[in-house]
């Protein structure tokens, strides 16, 4: 059956540059014609775990802009549900992304209308789901109600700490699993059920009551790894109900899977694309 997954977070319009190298401060440097592509945290993993296979809904907030109908519209193209989706006055979300030759990012995001997700029109959803997925693009205030409702209705919190440096405390004291990459994790050290810190093409470490285990990656040529990491958060919640072993595994494939795409928005693969990695690596 499928997972139901209630996604909080943002929707950012992505504007990618592509550079031989990253700049470092003060330095300038030329870069690729600009792609502008759907993004932003919530609404990468969204997709990522609708495509794997969950039922998805969606609790955000887009700007009256154009961008906002190709965020919503990138959503539904995508099957998953917007009820929980307002549009408020002003811009929505956007970021700014440098990608390197080796695949390597920066973003740097002006959260617009994320700073205004409220939680009213998808209270229901956030109630009813299996899993709820979070990542702190949005107030962390909003992210922390959100898993209260959840808590309260039995579902499994999972929040990818990201980005790290607020005030977590609040949230953490809700949350089931955390997941954060190598740079988060050296900031979030809240004791928390079930840990996962993503480790790039090394995969991922796990710690739960059991210990702490490593999930390799299956081996890829990336392009670019942005959004890779939202594609495992996404997997991992449509595949958590099957196991933990089982959704770590699917989610550092589908993570490996999506550096093969430019974007972070459209790079995560299908549930066929995943099992088919699994099989051919053998990671099972
Ligand atoms: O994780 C990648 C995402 O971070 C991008 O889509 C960008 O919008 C920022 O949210």
């Amino acid at each position: 059956m499928a997972t139901g997954v209630c996604v909080v977070g943002s929707l950012n319009l992505d504007t990618v540059f592509t550079v031989a190298a990253l700049p470092a401060p003060g330095e300038t440097v030329l870069g690729s014609a600009p792609a502008t592509v759907p993004g932003g945290k919530g609404g990468n993993q969204a997709v990522a775990a609708a495509r794997a296979g969950a039922q998805v809904c969606f609790v955000g907030a887009v700007g009256d802009d154009d961008a906002g109908a190709l965020l919503r519209r990138h959503l539904t193209d995508n099957g998953v549900d917007t009820a929980g989706l307002v549009t408020v006055p002003g811009p929505s979300g956007a970021a700014v992304i440098t990608v390197d030759t080796a695949g390597q990012n920066t973003i740097v995001v002006v959260p617009g209308a994320n700073r205004a997700v409220a939680l009213d029109a998808g209270r229901d959803a956030i109630a009813g789901a299996q899993v709820l997925l979070l990542q702190l693009e949005i107030p962390i205030a909003t992210a922390a109600a959100a898993a209260r409702i959840a808590r309260t209705a039995g579902a499994t919190v999972i929040a990818n700490i990201s980005p790290s440096g607020g005030d977590v405390t609040e949230l953490a004291g809700l949350i089931d699993v955390a997941v954060v990459n190598e740079t988060e994790a050296a900031q979030f050290d809240h004791p928390v059920p079930h840990r996962v810190v993503t480790l790039g093409a090394n995969g991922a470490r796990y710690t739960g009551a059991d210990g702490t285990v490593h999930v390799p990656a299956a081996v890829v040529d990336a392009i670019d790894t942005s959004g890779a990491g939202d594609v495992f958060a996404g997997v991992l919640a449509a595949e958590w109900p099957n196991g933990v072993a089982h959704a770590l595994r699917a989610a550092c494939t589908a993570g490996a899977l999506a550096t093969l795409v430019p974007g972070a928005g459209d790079c995560a693969p299908d549930a066929t694309a995943i099992n088919e990695a699994m099989e051919k690596s053998h990671i099972q």
